[in-house]
């Protein structure tokens, strides 16, 4: 049998390209489709020097239909795995238009230019945000949904779009894949996440504190009810959740319609938890100052991760100390995460008729 390639959107990105280097490790051929927006060409130049293999790449928008049409015909793609996406949820309470845009109407031209080209087969990027302010924890996937951004609303939505396609045609294949909170980088110590600004997320902020690139941490709020009253997070090695898009992709083999799965380690740690076990990864204490509660946290996201387990047969292996060990190590040796390093992606890796 031909090997059929997997179409990857986003795959220059955080988690995009970490799976990209998991498909790549796995004998996968690989077609990345990212515009570049939040990320840097720079990481598929990374992703190469890793694996020793070069993805196919192209710089070009999922809101680009003839864009996907002419990639989808250009190469034998069998499935998609859709990264792509704006994913602050602070930002997208300012500009819930860009991200109702990007994040929804994206996804819904990336699957009417799927199945333009007979393509039937999604793995999309959720998150546990999904489930709002979960009654009980760990979540299992059957706990209700009600997110509480327009960021949590688009992955909502976008989740709720893919079901009834599923639904209405058989011959689609999805699987839906709640993310808990990534932490880590690769062991290589040169590809990690890459944020521009000032990093909403905990770990990388911590990172850059480490480096003296921000002066402390603002722990938001520590009078929640939790043990010591900081939120809890399930924290989840990159690389293992990378590893969980490989055996999303081989369900689908299955034929299983739409399916969805939490992808965490199932046990939680609090803010000043992460603090400490990151503070051991540097070898000192690391600043921080606790100020008020953070609108939209909830006080615990901790996944039940055992239908994961059981039917995609996969579970996360890594330690909390090989995730800070690995983001110590990409942060130590890139102070500067991969500015500096050109960003844009060669002249004919673009395809823009917007
Ligand atoms: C959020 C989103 C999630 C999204 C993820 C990545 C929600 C509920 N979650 O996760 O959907 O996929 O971002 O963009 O919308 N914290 C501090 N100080 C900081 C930063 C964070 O104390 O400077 C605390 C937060 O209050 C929270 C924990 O650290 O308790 C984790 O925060 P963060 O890394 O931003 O992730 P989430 O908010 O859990």
């Amino acid at each position: 049998m031909v090997q059929k390639a997997v179409l990857v959107t986003g795959g220059a990105g955080y988690i995009g390209s970490h799976t990209v280097i998991e498909l790549l490790n796995a004998g996968r051929e690989v077609v990345i489709y990212d515009n570049l927006d939040n990320s840097s060409y720079e990481a598929v130049r990374r992703i190469e020097k890793i694996t020793g293999k070069a993805p196919i790449f192209y710089k070009a928008d999922i809101l680009d239909k003839k864009a996907l049409l002419e990639v989808f015909g250009r190469h034998a793609i069998d499935s998609v795995i859709h990264f792509a996406g704006l994913k602050a949820v602070g930002e997208s309470t300012q500009i819930p238009l860009d991200y109702y845009y990007n994040n929804i109407t994206g996804t819904i031209i990336l699957l009417q230019a799927m199945k333009e080209s007979n393509v039937k087969n999604i793995v999309f990027s959720s998150s546990a945000t999904v489930y709002g302010e979960p009654p009980v924890i760990p979540i299992p996937e059957t706990s209700p949904t009600d997110a509480k951004s327009p960021y949590g609303r688009t992955k909502l939505f976008v989740e709720h779009i893919i079901r009834d396609l599923c639904t209405a045609e058989k011959d689609w294949n999805a699987g839906l894949l709640r993310y808990f909170n990534p932490a880590g980088a690769h062991p290589s110590g040169i590809l990690g996440e890459n944020p521009t600004g000032i990093p909403n997320n905990l770990m990388p902020f911590l990172a850059q504190v480490a480096v003296g690139k921000r002066e402390f941490l603002s722990v938001f709020g520590d009078d929640y009810p939790t043990r010591d009253g900081t939120c809890i997070r399930d924290y989840i090695h990159v690389v293992d959740l990378a590893k969980g898009h490989l055996a999303a992709l081989k369900k689908l083999e299955e034929n299983p319609g739409c399916v969805e799965y939490n992808l965490g380690t199932g046990v939680g740690s609090t803010v000043l938890e992460m603090i400490h076990a990151f503070d051991k990864a540097v070898g000192r204490e690391l600043p921080y100052k606790i100020v008020a509660r953070r609108a939209g946290d909830v006080p615990n996201l901790t996944a039940d991760p055992t239908l994961a387990n059981k039917e995609l047969g996969w579970k996360a292996e890594l330690s909390l100390d090989d995730a800070c060990n690995s983001l110590w190590n990409w942060q130590s040796n890139n102070p500067q995460g991969l500015e500096g390093f050109p960003a844009d992606a060669p002249k004919e890796a673009v395809i823009n008729y917007l």
